[in-house]
């Protein structure tokens, strides 16, 4: 396995490249099993996940090619079994579970894996697809689907912390043939979500109200084949926002669109970030000379700050003049790498969900590992600006979700690179 190798104390200057969404390429192309036709998806990330879902595809014995940043799909899907050996690498997995069910009305997909970041379960996926009309059992690590006649029905989708991204998208997929309509209450807005549901209405699904908590889908009996661009990747977007923040640099996120990112520039703007959206992307820069001020967050689904960036924002309080308090509310767990912030010198305590944080001059490298992806991008920021050296070690799920993060950032001035552990 790789280690990342990075020198900090370089200021970031330049342009970086954003690359389409993880986390919507995932579920459009799990989308894509609801046609026999052809489906070309453009702005496709390059990366680990997309891999792994490329091997999900064709073991349901699905036509993949991969053309740098397009995929085409195509050909009726022959089997209908997610394998463990893959499902238990990725919780997008779990997404090709509406679509075979409502393509071939049967399904076995292994229980889903992924991150370390506390528990995940998958009562809203299942009760989604349960009100839908499908019988589900739970079989030797394995959800098995079965269903006569998927039927559209008012179906609630909130659960203990909120609207869940990915049950959303199983529901909805599995709405889009069934017979009759379906109100999916509390459902989730995550620009992800939306892009999902464009890319299924350019399929000929019908579904309204997809960016509210009320979604409306009027099942129709046939989806056809498509060609759709996967939107900017906000998250990657805010690592480099970051990324320049940390480093009092100056970066160019071309591509990068602002409006899936608000709660992000404003608590960066509060930080004293200046961010400013052009036509083609977004400038980011901070005056390395003035202190970064701390402030407090709370995780929220969308349009809150979302779970995705609160690892990556947290090594940038490490640093701030002063306390600042992070709140996890999506997955009160997810904080792994506060011990790994630690080893290189900063000062934070855990009070349940709450991460309260007192910001030091300076951050010292060190040997650090995470198995969380946002996680290991933290580390990875801290290491920027840290002195001396920084190894970030088992880099697997930064693979997983940056597409060439070391190049990119080699591109603008951080000494970085890749080395065999
Ligand atoms: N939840 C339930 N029951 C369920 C599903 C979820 O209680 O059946 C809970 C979760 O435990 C969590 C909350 O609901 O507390 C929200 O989870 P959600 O289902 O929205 O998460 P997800 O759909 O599995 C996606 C992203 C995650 C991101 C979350 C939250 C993908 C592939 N993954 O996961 O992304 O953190 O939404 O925004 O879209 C990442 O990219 O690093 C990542 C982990």
């Amino acid at each position: 396995m790789d280690k990342l190798v990075i020198e900090g104390g370089r200021r970031l200057k330049g342009v970086v490249n954003i690359s389409g969404a993880k986390n919507s390429a995932l579920p459009i192309m799990a989308a894509s099993l609801l046609t026999d036709d052809t489906c070309v998806i453009n702005n496709v990330p390059l990366l680990k996940d997309v891999d792994t879902m490329i091997k999900i595809l064709r073991a349901l014995e699905t036509k993949v090619e991969k053309k740098k940043g397009t995929l085409i799909i195509s050909g009726k899907c022959k089997k209908v079994k997610a394998p463990y050996d893959l499902v238990s690498t990725m919780r997008a997995s779990v997404c090709v579970l509406g679509p075979l069910l409502a393509k071939k009305k049967y399904a076995e997909v292994s229980f889903p894996g992924g991150c370390v970041i506390g528990p995940r379960p998958i009562d809203l996926h299942l009760k989604g697809l349960e009100r839908l009309g499908s019988e589900i059992k739970i079989k030797s690590g394995y959800i098995l689907a079965r269903t006569r006649k998927l039927k559209g029905a008012k179906i609630y989708l909130g659960g203990h912390f909120g609207s869940s991204v990915l049950a959303t998208a199983n529901t909805m997929m599995a709405a889009t043939l069934a017979e009759g309509t379906t109100i999916i209450e509390n459902a989730a807005c995550e620009p992800e979500t939306v892009d999902l549901a464009n890319f299924l209405i350019s399929m000929g699904a019908k579904i309204e109200g997809h960016s509210t908590p009320t979604m409306r889908i009027k099942g129709v009996k046939k989806l056809h084949g498509t060609r759709h661009a996967i939107v900017p990747d906000r998250v990657e977007t805010g690592t480099y926002m970051l990324a320049s923040a940390i480093t009092g640099g100056e970066l160019f996120l071309k591509n990068a669109k602002l409006a899936h990112l608000f709660a992000v520039v404003d608590k960066l703007r509060e930080c004293g970030v200046k961010i400013t959206e052009r036509e083609d992307g977004v400038a980011v820069k901070r005056n390395p000379k003035q202190a970064v001020k701390p402030t407090t967050i709370t995780t929220l689904p969308y349009p809150g700050f979302p779970t995705d960036m609160q690892a990556q924002m947290m090594s940038l309080l490490c640093l701030a003049d002063g306390i600042s308090v992070i709140t996890e509310k999506i997955y009160p767990e997810r904080f792994i790498h506060i011990s790994e912030l630690s080893r290189m010198g900063a000062h934070i305590l855990l009070e349940g969900p709450n991460a309260i944080i007192k910001g030091v001059k300076n951050l010292n490298g060190a040997d650090v590992m995470a198995s969380d992806l946002r996680a290991s991008a933290a580390l990875v920021l801290a290491g920027l600006v840290a002195k001396d050296k920084t190894e970030v070690h088992r880099i697997y799920h930064l693979d997983r979700g940056y597409e060439n993060l070391d190049k990119k950032l080699s591109r603008v001035g951080a000494r970085i690179w890749r080395e065999q552990e």
